[in-house]
């Protein structure tokens, strides 16, 4: 008997073996630390703090001591009015995000540039800080460390921009955990068709510094990564959260109107069973039109989450 073909047939397959061993092991690892944050990066890692899952600083999954981006027209040290400029407030207690604690994370030139015009190692979870995204005469990003080089407090910065102009977009994060909207739909469209309904797919520097990515596992909805782009109405949030259906006929997505809690916008209880009673007459056509969906309170969890999508540009 002749083996010949499974000789060749064994060296062939020995070689594509050890090829592909020596790629692994011999060839350099990529090493995200070497890919450099971009401005998204950095924008999402301080809007969005340090974690969002169970833990000591927010035990219930409520939103608790996360950082707050605001909207800032004046200067909050002087009180001349400024180029609207967005800021983000670290609270005294407030876990600082990746970036800061571990500058690695944001490659070589922002982490360069951050430590020494930023200053971002000064920052002091104790005592509360106010970061910026900055670019130099390059283009090239860095975090600056607001507090230390223009002596800009939290307390100020909140003051000055006011809560009209201040989004709790961290604290929605936290719910889109925490309500399991990730079952449905993803923060990560796809290098596929996805461009022209979604939005571009993120770059690998996108991530950098962020904590945790909720990419979602299977994306039976649309993907949210950028929907405050193509939806910026706060209106329409509120419809649709309250009650998908008043928006979207035949929607499966669950109504969050438990988020709105107990009272409105002006203190006014809201009466839940008679909303629905009403709606259910609109449904078969005993009204011509929904009831209103109430105002949300500026401290209800609905406000973070919308803050929240609306960040998603
Ligand atoms: C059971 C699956 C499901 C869950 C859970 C779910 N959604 Fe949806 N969502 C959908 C579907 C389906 C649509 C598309 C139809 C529609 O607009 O209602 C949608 C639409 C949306 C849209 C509009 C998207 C666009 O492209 O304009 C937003 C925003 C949204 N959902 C946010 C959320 C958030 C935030 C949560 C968690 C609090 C959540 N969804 C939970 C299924 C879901």
């Amino acid at each position: 008997m002749n083996f010949r073909e499974y000789k060749i047939g064994s060296r062939f397959f020995a070689l594509a073996l050890g090829g592909s061993m020596t790629i692994t092991l011999l060839m350099p690892s990529f090493d995200i630390n070497h890919v450099n944050a971009t401005e998204v990066a950095m924008d999402k890692q301080l809007w969005a703090g340090a974690e969002s899952g169970f833990n000591l600083d927010d035990p219930f999954l409520l939103g608790w001591h996360k950082p707050l981006k605001v909207l800032l027209k004046a200067d909050p040290k002087t009180g001349q009015p400024m180029e609207p400029t967005y800021a983000y407030v670290y609270e005294k207690g407030t876990t600082l995000p990746g970036g800061i604690l571990h500058p690695d994370n944001l490659g070589g030139i922002a982490k360069q540039l951050s430590l020494e015009k930023g200053r971002i190692k000064e920052a002091d979870k104790n005592a509360g800080a106010v970061f910026l995204v900055k670019a130099d005469e390059q283009k090239r990003y860095y975090i600056e460390n607001a507090t230390a080089t223009m002596g800009w407090t939290p307390e100020a910065v909140e003051k000055t921009a006011g809560d009209a102009n201040t989004l709790h977009a961290a604290a929605g994060k936290t719910l889109f955990v925490r309500e399991g909207c990730w079952w449905c739909h993803t923060l990560l469209p796809e290098q596929t068709q996805d461009w022209q309904v979604f939005g571009a797919p993120p770059m690998l520097g996108d991530f950098n510094g962020e904590s945790p990515t909720a990419f979602g596992s299977d994306r039976k909805a649309p993907d949210l990564l950028h929907v405050g782009s193509r939806n910026a109405s706060k209106e329409w949030m509120m419809l649709h959260f309250f009650n998908p259906r008043l928006v979207q006929p035949h929607s499966i997505m669950p109504r969050f109107d438990y988020l709105w809690g107990p009272t409105d916008a002006n203190g006014k209880k809201i009466d839940f069973p008679k909303w629905r009673a009403e709606y259910n007459e609109y449904r078969e056509g005993k009204r011509v039109t929904p009831p209103e969906v109430p105002m949300y309170a500026s401290n209800s969890e609905i406000r973070n989450l919308i803050d929240f999508v609306l960040t998603l540009k």
